[in-house]
């Protein structure tokens, strides 16, 4: 039997209204393998099913049919506890809209995930900062996310999300907010945190921030329908 992938989707189904008129198969038999370290790329046009896809892969939701296999572990055995512990530990998020908490300085939202890890006040700050000076933004960080621009508030995010040092880092549509400049800055970041041994999860309707990634994969209507890898279109 050849080694289980750190992400096995097995056969998986995310079925909306099932049975009634208005079913939607969000994914709709979905089987994929992503190795440690790699850097993947899910594409497709709006309602393809890769928020559903990276829902699932991030444990933020469960399949209807099929099995998710991450890191030898069957999700679906865990508790909701484990699963919540997996989505701080295991796997840091990027969002489009940043999802940074407004009224917290930009450090407070950088230590959250060290808070509900329980590191101690001390060392969550210098984890938070060092977190922050990766990004460029440490001499920020009494700001409010309001104070900032676009670029700055992905930066904060991203700072947010290997604050904790994840082995995986799934981001939807990280660069949909932002001009191509900024944008091309925060694909850059990703390719060196790559670099440096994290499993990045890219999810975006854009085919050439797609180019960027080793290895592409196409949905359409919750169906792989292209997984390719390719030499990196970068720089
Ligand atoms: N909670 C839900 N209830 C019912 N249908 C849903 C739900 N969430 C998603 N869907 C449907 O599942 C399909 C896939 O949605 P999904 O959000 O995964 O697409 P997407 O590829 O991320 O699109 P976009 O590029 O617009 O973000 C769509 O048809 C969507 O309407
Ligand atoms: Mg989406």
């Amino acid at each position: 039997m050849r080694m289980a992938g750190l992400i096995e989707l097995r056969n998986v189904y995310k079925i909306y209204a099932e049975g009634l008129e208005s079913e939607v198969r969000a994914l709709d038999g979905v089987s994929v393998t992503i190795d440690r370290g790699e850097f993947v790329a899910v594409v497709g046009q709006s309602g393809s099913g890769k928020s559903t896809m990276m829902n699932v892969l991030g444990c933020l939701d469960i399949p209807t049919y099929g099995d998710y296999i991450l890191n030898g572990t069957d999700v679906r055995e865990l508790t909701d506890q484990e699963l919540s512990r997996i989505r701080n530990k295991e796997i840091g998020f990027i969002f489009q809209q940043y999802n940074l908490i407004q009224n917290l300085s930009v450090l407070e939202n950088v230590e959250l995930p060290l808070i509900y890890q329980g590191i101690d006040p001390i060392d969550r700050r210098e984890m938070a900062m060092d977190a922050l000076d990766r990004v460029g933004l440490a001499e920020r960080y009494r700001h409010k996310p309001t104070q900032m621009s676009g670029g700055q508030q992905q930066r904060v995010a991203i700072a947010r999300a290997i604050a904790t040092h994840p082995p995986i880092i799934m981001a939807d549509e990280p660069t949909g907010a932002l001009d191509s400049r900024t944008g091309l800055e925060v694909l850059g970041f990703l390719q060196q945190l790559n670099r440096e041994g994290s499993t990045i999860i890219l999810i975006t309707h854009d085919n050439g921030i797609a180019a960027t990634a080793r290895r592409i994969i196409r949905l359409a209507d919750g169906r792989i329908i292209e997984d390719r890898v390719q030499e990196v279109d970068w720089l």
